[in-house]
């Protein structure tokens, strides 16, 4: 029997997520209505089910409308277009991160993966019997891991890189003449790197005419690379449950494609028409001018609550994303946070998501907050806690 560990932050999710009052650990931006993406439109029909459609298993590996709307995604400002048939259409990313795990990591390899990170990434290579080093992105750095700690890593025998970028939970990202190290160091040891890049396009405190804006992964001349995606995060649509797996090398995607038969076979009509609809030209700018925004907003109220209340909480200040990554500290020593989140829940009603207990030891004082909630919960919520902050936060015991 496959050995996993407990996954943590799916865990505290499944628990609390319906139970509390104000939800701000969420990591989609605030999820639309199908009435909400059809306003947001300039095609007013494109939406309309015909019911008259056999619900068959539709298309094996997704749909040509989807699949041909992501592949222009991936093609814009690219020399060589992304051939529609280097896509496959997964259950969200999760499943597409599986998959990708699934075909290609057993006993015997090596997997590199970048850290703190949603746990997914580190622990389902190690459940398939690999042996997973983490190459640490630290605070002190802005969250921007270093190249020559990632050299130190590479084995004889590592096969797959991981990579998330636009990061969970730091809500930092790769700059892109990093990104270039990574590839120069891949192609040197013929590694394929797994970008999960399902924050992204939500970049709301970096443009693209930043030399360090990062590209896809996709998009840096590199074939042995996979990119993993969705609909959830960026998009506001977790509940169609559509992702992607793409890459510019075929062989891969076959390869994939191959194992998917066996753990997918097809995604719903339904929600496939829903997510062309939504990354089809009419639409897809105004509902990410729509988050990108709403990120904006949010993240100004944030700033000002972490300025406010700066002798107790600390942070690099996120970049893209959908979350940010605060310390909460008295005179300097970090609080337990997952005592920290518990007392929040129980006095205040809202929900963060402890980082020790979500993303690892070494982050005793960290609260991940997702923070491109509507602004109203966002709002309220830290109101909220700006009184426990007064009223209970003294009362907080220390991490051990
Ligand atoms: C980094 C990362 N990858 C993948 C997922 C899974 O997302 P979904 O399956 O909704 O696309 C998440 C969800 O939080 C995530 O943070």
């Amino acid at each position: 029997m496959v050995q996993l560990e407990p996954f943590q932050i799916e865990d505290w999710m499944d628990e609390w997520e319906n139970k509390c009052e104000y939800n701000i650990a969420e990591t989609c931006c605030s999820s639309i209505s199908l009435n909400e993406l059809q306003d947001l439109s300039e095609n007013k029909t494109g939406l309309e089910i015909d019911r008259n459609q056999k619900l068959t298993y539709g298309a094996i590996r997704g749909s040509s409308p989807l699949r041909s709307n992501l592949a222009k995604l991936y093609s814009s400002k690219v020399s060589t277009p992304l051939p529609e048939d280097n896509i496959l259409i997964t259950n969200g990313a999760i499943a597409a991160n599986h998959l990708v795990f699934y075909s290609l990591i057993g006993p015997g390899d090596h997997v590199v993966c970048h850290y703190p990170t949603y746990q997914q990434l580190y622990s389902v290579p190690a459940s398939l019997g690999a042996e997973v080093d983490l190459w640490k992105a630290k605070a002190e750095a802005k969250w921007i891991p270093d190249i020559e700690d990632l050299k130190g890593l590479i084995k004889k025998n590592t096969k797959l890189l991981v990579l998330n970028n636009p990061n969970n939970p730091t809500g930092a990202v790769l700059p892109r003449s990093l990104l270039q190290q990574v590839i120069d160091l891949a192609q040197e040891h013929n590694l394929i790197i797994l970008s999960d890049e399902v924050y992204r396009p939500a970049f709301h405190s970096i443009g693209p005419m930043d030399p360090e804006f990062p590209r896809s992964i996709l998009s840096m001349g590199y074939d042995n690379a996979i990119a993993t995606g969705s609909m959830s995060k960026a998009y506001a649509l977790a509940g169609i449950r559509v992702g992607w797996i793409a890459s510019r090398s075929r062989e891969l995607v076959e390869k994939i494609a191959g194992t998917r038969h066996y753990t997918t076979i097809s995604v719903s009509q339904l929600d496939e028409q829903v997510a062309a609809f939504a990354l089809s030209y009419d639409t897809v700018h105004h509902l990410l001018s729509r988050n990108i925004q709403l990120a904006k907003t949010n993240l100004a109220i944030l700033e000002r609550f972490v300025i406010k209340f700066d002798d107790e909480c600390e942070w690099v200040k996120p970049v893209a994303g959908t979350t940010a990554f605060v310390r909460f500290h008295r005179e300097g020593k970090a609080v337990d946070s997952e005592k920290l989140c518990e007392a929040i829940l129980e006095k205040a009603g809202v929900l963060f998501a402890p980082g020790r207990r979500c993303f690892g030891d070494e982050f005793p004082g960290y609260v991940r907050i997702g923070f491109v909630a509507d602004t109203e919960t966002l709002e309220k919520g830290l109101a909220r806690l700006k009184v426990f902050m007064k009223k209970e936060f003294d009362e907080v015991p220390l991490a051990n």
